[in-house]
Parts: structure tokens; sequence; C-alpha cells
């Protein structure tokens, strides 16, 4: 009993904020204003009844990776985008699924401690199963337009109970990389580009918008997440994260070679064998530097993990990457 009231005492006098989440109070409310300012609605804001336009560009040069390939004309460089920009937009909903339930776990350290905190973890979640929904919307918007035969090979649910079984240090990693790619991407890349299918760079400019608080989050959570690790436990969770990646290279190397299979069967001509060579192996160094190695080169991830792990650690993650592939695309 005396628990117990203590327990109430210490809920009525001043908010009971733990010491980890002291130093990222003012973070955590700071992403719950945002999310709500810049909150958007799927049709309102971002489709306003249009369609792709088809004959734009979905994703641009620098991801794709398109302008690489000088046999391939204009028209089929475009379509190459369109196929790329619609596996990007899957790829989306597809780790959403993860990072959704991952957060909507994580947010369980909160439910009787800062609620500032959990608001901010609720919103996220919130906001990912709406950006699901949105990719899920724009795979039928992509299939109206497109040739049959276009298929997006992971599902969600099973690459969800794989991710979800490594540690939750080695989770939000890989949720910290995706989130800053989402951003790196859209600064550098889409935003630029005038090229685009106006609906499709609407899609990314709003997406980026509330991606930008997440990736706040997950860098918060995340530290709070390696506080509470022995140095055997991150040791291990560094092998996840490092199984992790793998596992990201396997999807992208069979997304890629389903997608270099439906460009070359729609294109409507024959390639060389040395074509068909080169196409294969530039759409995979563009999933690769899209999924895989744009993010690893983020230099706030690099600074977050770096604080985190060893010299030892790093060189491990360094010597898996390197096996993967050049970790420069360009
Ligand atoms: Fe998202
Ligand atoms: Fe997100």
């Amino acid at each position: 009993m005396e628990a117990v009231a203590e327990a109430v005492v210490e809920s009525t006098s001043a908010p009971a904020f733990t010491p980890i989440t002291i130093g990222g109070r003012d973070r955590y409310a700071k992403t719950v204003e945002v999310s709500k300012r810049i909150r958007w609605d799927i049709d309102r804001d971002v489709i306003r009844g249009r369609a792709f336009d088809f004959g734009k560009k979905f994703l641009p040069d620098g991801l794709s990776l398109v302008n690489q390939l000088d046999f391939v004309t204009p028209a089929e460089r475009r379509f190459l985008s369109q196929i790329q920009g619609r596996t990007y937009a899957n790829v989306f909903g597809l780790v959403e699924r993860f990072i959704g339930a991952k957060v909507l776990e994580i947010s369980k350290e909160h439910w009787l401690g800062d609620q500032v905190a959990l608001e901010a973890l609720v919103r996220f979640t919130d906001e990912e199963l709406k950006h699901q929904e949105m990719f899920r919307r724009l795979e039928r918007m992509a299939a109206e337009g497109m040739p049959a035969g276009y298929e997006f090979k992971p599902q969600p649910n099973d690459v969800a109970a794989a991710v979800l079984s490594k540690s939750t240090w080695a989770v939000l990693g890989l949720t910290l990389d995706i989130e800053l790619f989402t951003q790196a991407h859209y600064r550098a890349s889409i935003d630029p580009d005038a090229e685009l299918s106006a609906l499709w760079k609407d899609v990314f400019l709003f997406h980026w918008k509330e991606e930008s608080q997440h990736a706040i989050l997950d860098e918060l959570e995340w530290k709070r997440e390696d506080a509470r690790l022995t140095a055997a436990q991150r040791d291990q969770a560094v092998t996840d994260l490092i199984e992790l990646v793998a596992a990201v290279d396997g999807i992208v190397q069979a997304q890629a070679a389903a997608d270099a299979d439906y460009f070359l069967l729609q294109a409507g001509r024959t390639f060389a064998i040395t074509e068909q060579q080169a196409l294969r192996a530039t759409v995979l160094k563009a999933y690769r530097w899209q999924f895989i190695f744009s993010g690893v080169q983020d230099q706030r991830f690099l600074e977050v993990l770096g604080s985190m792990i060893t010299a030892e650690q790093g060189a491990r993650i360094h010597a898996a990457l390197a096996s993967i592939g050049p970790v420069a695309a360009h």
C-alpha cells in the first residue's frame, strides 16, 4: 500500500519524467507541434483528384540511374523510371508495416511516463498507417496506367515478422536509416527534378514533411534503447543490424530482377544479351543505392551510430556493406 501511495503522490506532483527522456523532452514536444501543423490528408492535399502523368518520369535520374544506360531510348528511360518509381512507393508501404508495429510496441515505455513522448509516438504510428494507405492507393493507380505483369514481390507481413524477430536496437537503427534517406532523396533528387509526374512528386513532398518528425523520434528512441543495453547485448544487436541489411539486400535483388524482367518484356523490342545484362546490373545498382548505400552514408546516421558502437563493431558493419558491393553508386 505504501508503494502505491507513494506512486500516487508522485503522479500528482511535478511531471515524473524519467531521466532518459529529460534531454529529449523538448524534441518530443516539437515533433508533436510540427506534426499537428503540417498534417495532411491523402485526397484533399495529395491526390486532389489527379492521376499519374505517364508522359512524365516518376523516379528522378539521380535515384533510378537510367541515364547510365546509353542504349535505351528516352521513352524507354521514362518507362523504366516509372517502374522504379512504382517499386519505390511500394517499398515504403512495405517498410512502414514493421516501422508502425515497432513504434507502437516501444510506445509502451511511455504509457505511464512522459505523455508528450507517448503522443509523439502515437502520431508517428498514425501517420505510418496513413502512408501505407496512400501507397496502396498509388499502386492501384499505377496498375491502371501501366501494362499488366508488374509484380511487387515482398509481402509486408512476412517482412515485418522477420524484421521484428530482431532486437529493438537493430530495428530502430534500420528505421532511422530509412527515414533519413527518405528525406535525403527528396531534397537531393526529387525536389530539384522539374520533369517528374506532378502527382508522384507531390506524394514524396508530403511524405517527406511527416518523415522529418519520424527521424527525430527514431533517434531519441534508439538512444534510449541503447542506454539500456549491456555491451554483450549491443554486440548482438550489431549482428542483428548486419543481418537486417543482408535481408534488405535479398529483397532488393529479387525486386530488381522482377522489375528488369517486366521492363524487358514490355519494352516492345529485343535487346542484345550484353544490353540485358547491363540493364539488370544497373537496376540492381540503383536499388542498392536507393535502399542501402545512400542511407548508410547519411551524416546524421553515421554520427548517431558512431556514438553507440566500438571501432570493431564499426568495422564489422563496414565489411558487411562492402560484401554487398561498392558503396558509391555514382
Ligand atoms: Fe512514412
Ligand atoms: Fe516514417
